[in-house]
């Protein structure tokens, strides 16, 4: 039997829109099984980001994209490596907003970075509704 490639990513998905969408459809083209780490409230709190979604509805949000296949909380910086190993990561892919950032990963798995959607972002989002 073919050994399945499994993906991995990780995002806060706040708002969700079309470039989530787009890189969550590009990821799981790259295999067979693409799981998300969904970032949780607290996480955020200390990166000083606020989702308008709370976390509970922003996982089931992404559960629910026919491109995903699992999600886990993103509760730390540091979880990544032994997720890799714990669900048999093959690739971990990310937006090329964080360029260079994960490449420390390669120890362990091949690294994507993959092309913004452009001029969309919940940040963008939220701009908009604030005006
Ligand atoms: N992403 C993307 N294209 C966009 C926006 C996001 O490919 N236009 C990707 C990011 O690179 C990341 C994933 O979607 O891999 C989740 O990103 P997230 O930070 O949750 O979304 P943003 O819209 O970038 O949020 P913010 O505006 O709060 O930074």
């Amino acid at each position: 039997m073919k050994k399945k490639i499994r993906i991995i990513t990780y995002g806060t998905f706040d708002l969700f829109h079309i470039g989530h969408l787009n890189i969550l459809k590009r990821l799981n083209s790259l295999g067979d099984e693409l799981i998300v780490g969904v970032s949780t409230d607290e996480f955020n709190e200390r990166k000083n980001k606020k989702s308008v979604i709370p976390y509970d509805e922003r996982r089931e949000i992404v559960s629910s994209i026919k491109f995903v296949d699992k999600t886990i909380p993103e509760s730390s910086w540091s979880q990544k490596i032994q997720d890799i190993q714990k669900y048999n990561i093959h690739i971990f892919g990310i937006g090329d907003d964080w360029k260079g950032e994960f490449d420390y990963l390669k120890e362990y798995c091949e690294v994507v970075y993959l092309e913004r959607t452009p001029s969309i972002s919940s940040n963008q989002i939220k701009k908009k509704l604030n005006k």
